[in-house]
């Protein structure tokens, strides 16, 4: 383990039973709080925006709001927020997808994507990839290309990587 990886790590707290029995919950805003660990953080995701030659990064709605927008920032690129749906004013493309339970239904303004963009999606958690392959469905209805997507964690045992790999087409999923 890189001693960045060391640090972002020391920073996560798990929440066992939350936010229901069974669910160990990974706490962000420890890291946060710390200067050190959310600028080494942004600085590690704006490099992956860069070598990806993203020129939008994508934040999903709410975490990956408050890691991708100074990501963008640091990598000189726009910043668009997907939201979850009923929340943004302007004509969108809205995406479906899959819950455990249920569904739900995530949106982008369609004229901040167009077919000139590489998109970098930036989110805090990758868990069953639902989320995610969502996004990547809206950037490719957009017309814009995927640059790839870059998580902080990526909980394995739910093989998200899998369920993603066909949206992603060969664009890299990189987790922290
Ligand atoms: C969490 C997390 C990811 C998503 C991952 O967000 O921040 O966006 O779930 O889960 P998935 O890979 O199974 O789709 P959540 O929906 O809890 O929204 P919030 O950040 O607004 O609380």
């Amino acid at each position: 383990m890189t001693d960045i990886q060391e640090l972002l790590l020391s920073r996560i707290r798990d929440v066992a039973d939350y936010p229901e029995p069974g669910v160990m919950f990974k706490d962000i805003t420890p890291l946060l709080a710390d200067p050190a660990a959310f600028t080494a953080l942004t600085d590690e995701l704006a490099g992956i925006a860069q070598r990806t030659g993203a020129t939008k990064v994508v934040g999903l709605e709410a975490r990956g709001f408050i890691l991708g927008a100074p990501v963008a920032v640091r990598a000189g690129v726009g910043f668009v927020p997907v939201r979850k749906a009923g929340k943004l004013p302007g004509a969108t493309l809205r995406q479906a997808y899959d819950l455990e339970y249920g569904s739900a239904e995530i949106e982008v303004h369609a004229e901040d994507l167009t077919g000139g963009d590489r998109v970098l999606v930036v989110d805090d958690v990758l868990a069953t990839g639902g989320t995610a392959e969502a996004s990547l469905e809206l950037i490719r209805r957009s017309g814009a290309e995927v640059a790839g997507v870059a998580v902080l964690m990526e909980l394995a045992f739910l093989d998200g990587r899998t369920r993603l790999a066909r949206a992603l087409a060969g664009a890299p999923l990189e987790a922290l």
